[in-house]
């Protein structure tokens, strides 16, 4: 029997909101301007519209999360929704049951939407396509984490007003990077300038493809940026002999006091988290005055309820500045 779940007509035009490769400037900004104008509503005592009341997200989490997983459940509720949280651990996966089977038993039940966090990439566009339910990516393996990325737009926005011809310097595991993937892919498209730098054995072959500069220098790579945003490096991805040790990492690739000096003074540090603390990033440099990383985490459940409103039917909210 059919699903009487369809896919909803939204302003977005967009049934799930899988990665950023495919995303256009004006659905970008749509998502930015939603969730900057949640937070004026907000500062502002005007109420958030209550797009999820009587609706359910079931929050399908097969990997660790604590910033992604906890600011959706947070995003659903201040939308009015329910959030119903599974993961890997408990449910009937480790009974072996595969993602579709566990992903149609889910849509049975009827929710709105499904936001997945899952270990393979490409398993957000298999559920895509088997399931008339929307799915939001919450990371898929070395793939894509699309909100990531938007979040990390609207943190450069909040702070230097413009995307477009903004130098960004992405450091780290590029190989392995999700963050880095939906990144390079979102500020390509509205017009920054990207740089990466990295072990030679973590960055993936012919990525200046994706239209990016590469440096193996990172003295040489921070001069003049506007942004630099360090990578955790994923020892629980790598296999031995791709990544130098925790020590050498933090002496050719870690972000320091001493580097930070090479930068320019108004420099905004990034980080996408969890940092592993002495090793890409110093904890000076992470508790430092240049550091965004908080900024990040509460524009991740602004950005998140409004890929949550958008997707579900909810009108795009305009913002006094244009982004761009
Ligand atoms: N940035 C990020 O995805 O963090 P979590 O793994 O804590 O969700």
């Amino acid at each position: 029997m059919a699903n009487p779940i369809a896919p909803r007509a939204n302003a977005l035009e967009l049934k799930s909101l899988l990665g950023t490769e495919l995303l256009k400037i004006q659905q970008i900004q749509m998502l930015i301007s939603t969730a900057f104008s949640f937070r004026q509503r907000a500062d502002g005592g005007k109420p958030i519209p209550p797009t999820l009341s009587g609706k359910s997200a079931i929050l399908l989490f097969f990997e660790a999360s604590t910033r992604t997983r906890s600011s959706f459940e947070m995003a659903v509720q201040r939308l009015g929704g329910n959030a119903i949280v599974l993961t890997q651990q408990g449910s009937s996966a480790e009974k072996g049951e595969t993602l579709l089977d566990t992903a149609r038993t889910i849509q049975a039940m009827n929710p709105d939407i499904l936001v997945l966090r899952h270990p393979s990439a490409g398993s957000p566009y298999l559920l895509d396509r088997e399931l008339k339910l929307p799915i939001i990516n919450a990371g898929d393996g070395f793939h894509e984490h699309p909100t990531q990325a938007l979040l990390d737009l609207m943190t450069i926005f909040e702070m230097r007003k413009k995307i477009e011809g903004t130098r960004v310097l992405i450091v780290g595991d590029i190989a392995h990077s999700r963050v880095a993937r939906s990144n390079i892919y979102a500020l390509k498209t509205m017009g920054a300038e990207v740089s990466v730098c990295g072990p030679p054995t973590l960055l993936p072959p012919k990525i200046e493809k994706m239209g990016v500069q590469v440096f193996q220098d990172l003295e040489k790579a921070v001069l003049n940026q506007d942004v630099i945003m360090m990578l955790r490096i994923q020892f629980e991805r790598l296999n031995s002999g791709q990544s130098p040790s925790r020590g050498e990492y933090a002496r050719f690739y870690g972000m320091n006091r001493k580097l930070l000096k090479l930068c320019k003074p108004n420099v905004l540090i990034m980080h996408p988290g969890p940092i592993n603390r002495g090793v890409e990033l110093a904890t000076e440099v992470a508790d430092g005055a240049q550091s965004v990383i908080l900024n990040q985490v509460s524009n991740g459940v602004l950005l998140r309820m409004a890929a949550l409103h958008l997707l579900l039917g909810g009108e795009p909210f305009s913002w006094s500045e244009e982004i761009k």
